[in-house]
């Protein structure tokens, strides 16, 4: 039995915590693709937790898969890890042999890209962590994966040419590179040692076997999600985007289980109650000047990786009706209900303007999507609540004009509402049904 986590906007919608809410009745938590470009927040009673790589089940003790499509910085991992110790967690975590690996000249190649690409408006504002590049390589069939930090020699064989070709490519653009990002023996003893607390930690797995194996013997598997629809790299806002695919078509070729798996249970797309968005590209909805910077202060939007700040905008429900498509999604959590009680009249673009027409869906490209003016629908406001006496007394009990608002949502994505979040912590909650008791 499996639920799968995904964002149906920009990322940052609450996955991380929705994950913490349901594995309480999982015993595993898969993440399948992405980094630590991903940053997924839970809080448990006042504690906030700050995930990168570790999956969100990792709070309440549940193992932590990283599939074969997940790429991996040892180090952040491993600073993660020992961060969590030292607060008295200690997470079970196995990682992918085929996943592969961020080296430090990724991150330069990822950083130098962007400033290039920059003039020309074409950069994606990425997090710098390297992970287009190390996707790069993956595709280039010169990627190093966890499987070869085993066997040192074979590593040394990989690593010596894939710095040679990295510092080749990055010359071109920069002359002679004299970086220690690109110092072969530092990188080999570096990551030699990560290999060995791998090893020493049996660590290293296959993951579709080990994921299929659990649930043959009935375990309950969450699939995390990372980023979300609009940056997927097929089915995003590209080139605005990350470079892996993080709609749910991919939680199974990204942990290497069958789609039979993931189609055969829930999808449940997590859903902000307005947009935010970290990085470049258009964006129709976006709000400016007062009424933005207020609702950026109340939504704490600044980013968990980068702290950048946060674009915002109204929701864009062309934008969820290509998400609720794309992913298949059985159910949707709406998240940050909250955030927008007390502000007056809210706004939707049901639908976009777009050379004279009216349309319901995304155009096929980035540029005719920046050509879309946004149709708004409006709805009315609501007011402060108590908001976990709200949770607790359940959905009828949320304003009448939110569940107006959280309704239509449903209507349109055609999907059953299965929570809504009322603030950022676990008792912040209003569940309607629990997933993996349907
Ligand atoms: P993720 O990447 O999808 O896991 O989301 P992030 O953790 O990056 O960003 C979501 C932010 O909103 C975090 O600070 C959460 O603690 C917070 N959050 C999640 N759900 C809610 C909600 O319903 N209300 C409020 N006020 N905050 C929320
Ligand atoms: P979570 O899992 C929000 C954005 C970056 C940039 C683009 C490419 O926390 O929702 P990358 O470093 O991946 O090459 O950057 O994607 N981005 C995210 N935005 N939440 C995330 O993850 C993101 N991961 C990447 O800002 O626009
Ligand atoms: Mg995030």
């Amino acid at each position: 039995m499996s639920v799968t986590i995904v964002g149906s906007q920009f990322g940052d919608e609450g996955k991380g915590r929705i994950v913490d809410i349901f594995c309480d009745e999982a015993d595993m938590v898969v993440r399948y693709q992405g980094g630590d470009n991903a940053g997924h927040t839970v809080v448990i009673e006042g504690e906030k937790y700050q995930l990168s790589l570790v999956p969100s089940g990792a709070i309440r003790g549940k193992i932590g898969v990283l599939g074969n499509g997940c790429v991996i910085n040892p180090k952040t991992l491993f600073n993660e890890i020992d961060g969590l110790r030292k607060r008295g967690i200690d997470p079970e975590i196995y990682i992918s042999q085929r996943a592969h690996v961020i080296f430090p000249f990724h991150k330069v190649a990822d950083n130098l890209e962007e400033v290039a690409k920059k003039k020309m408006k074409l950069d994606a504002g990425t997090t710098g962590r390297g992970i287009g590049p190390t996707y790069e390589d993956k595709a280039g069939r010169r990627g190093i994966r966890i499987g070869d930090l085993l066997d040192k020699d074979l590593f040394w064989k990989k690593l010596e040419y894939l710095t040679q070709k990295r510092r080749e490519m990055i010359s071109e653009v920069t002359g002679p590179v004299v970086d220690e990002a690109f110092d072969l023996e530092a990188i080999y003893r570096e990551y030699c040692a990560y290999g060995e607390r791998i090893k020493k930690g049996n660590m290293a797995i296959v993951s579709g076997e080990f994921i299929t194996e659990q649930i043959k013997l009935g375990a309950k598997v969450i699939f995390e999600g990372a980023q979300g629809t609009s940056l997927d790299i097929d089915h995003g806002i590209y080139p605005h985007v990350t470079s892996s695919n993080s709609s749910s078509g991919y939680a199974a070729t990204g942990s290497g289980v069958s789609p039979k798996i993931i189609g055969q249970g829930e999808i449940i797309g997590i859903v902000k109650a307005y947009l935010s968005r970290v990085g470049t590209g258009p964006l129709p909805t976006e709000l400016e000047g007062d009424f933005a910077d207020d609702l950026r202060e109340r939504g704490g939007e600044y980013g968990t990786v980068t702290g950048r700040p946060r674009r915002v905008g109204w929701l864009d429900v062309p934008m969820l009706r290509h998400a609720a498509r794309v992913n298949g999604f059985t159910g949707i959590v709406i998240n940050h209900i909250d955030v927008l009680a007390g502000m007056g009249d809210i706004k939707v673009a049901d639908s976009y303007e777009f050379r004279g027409e009216s349309i319901r869906v995304l155009p096929p490209t980035t540029e005719l999507w920046g050509e879309c003016q946004a149709e708004y629908r409006n709805f009315s406001g609501w007011p402060e609540c108590d908001w976990s006496k709200v949770a607790e007394s359940g959905y009828s009990s949320l304003p009448k004009e939110a569940q107006k608002y959280i309704d239509y949502i449903a209507s349109e994505v055609d999907a059953d509402v299965i929570a809504v979040g009322v603030g950022p912590s676990r008792s912040e909650t209003v569940l309607k049904r629990r997933p993996f008791n349907w």
